[in-house]
């Protein structure tokens, strides 16, 4: 693993607690993986502007998590177009998405600020980083209606191999993160198995959902290494080739 770089496509780095934030940049850098950081509220979109350009090979996007919602208004399009055109590391919208698994009643108010931000991705020529739990049919419903010409990546990705070739067929990326390396993920697992590699992308999301050995822990960037370490004993190949393709895969992306 000498050379190949990985990219961690979602990784809240500026969130980290227990773990200290400098050394976990350090960590990640010298081992050659590359950060993208999202951000999840309209205030977040400054911390992650900030953060991302205090630490080399560190990109982020810009954008307002589903539960959210409340918090979205015009003003934070303004400003994330402010960001965008000032920092060259913003090179996405996210995290952006639907979450029905914690608060049904945001449903169309989550739906409605979705859309806003993709028709802004789509205007900015900007690829989207989606979250979507719980309500899988309506992401892939809203992508194809409203999404023109960004690329768009599920994040986190919790649906079925059916639902993940449903997606593929669309052109929308498949990131998977730590779940993977869970014993207990058998949808995940089969997902990782069998998706085409080209569709395929890595993450962390930490400061959560830490892989294993780490499961409990705080997750951090470098351990995306181990998300891509079980992806290859799942595919019976070499940690290298899933590295090499996923970042190939990234590099078209963004
Ligand atoms: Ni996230």
């Amino acid at each position: 693993m000498e050379n190949i770089y990985i990219i961690n496509t979602h990784s809240h780095a500026n969130m980290l607690k227990d773990t200290n934030i400098d050394e976990a940049m350090y960590n990640a850098r010298e081992n050659h993986i590359i950060t993208i950081v999202p951000a999840s509220t309209a205030e977040d979109i400054f911390d992650v502007d900030k953060f991302i350009q205090k630490y080399e090979d560190v990109y982020g996007y810009v954008g307002v998590f589903p539960e959210e919602a409340k918090t979205f208004s015009d003003k934070t399009l303004q400003n994330m177009e402010t960001i965008i055109k000032s920092n060259k590391k913003i090179i996405g919208i996210g995290e952006i998405g639907l979450d029905y698994y914690w608060d049904k009643s945001l449903k169309e108010l989550q739906k409605e600020i979705f859309i806003k931000q993709i028709d802004f991705a789509n205007q900015m020529n900007l690829p989207l980083n989606i979250h979507s739990r719980e309500a899988h049919q309506d992401t892939l419903e809203i992508l194809k209606k409203y999404n023109k010409n960004s690329t768009a990546i599920l994040h986190c990705f919790s649906g079925s191999l059916e639902f993940a070739k449903e997606c593929i067929k669309e052109g929308i990326y498949i990131a998977l993160g730590g779940v993977v390396t869970f014993k207990n993920a058998i949808k995940a697992k089969e997902v990782a198995a069998n998706i085409p590699i080209e569709y395929l992308l890595l993450e962390t999301d930490d400061p959560y959902l830490a892989p294993v050995p780490f499961r409990g822990k705080e997750n951090q960037p470098l351990y995306v290494k181990y998300v891509a370490e079980e992806i290859a004993r799942l595919r019976e190949t070499t940690t290298e080739e899933i590295a090499q393709a996923t970042t190939m895969n990234a590099m078209k992306i963004f």
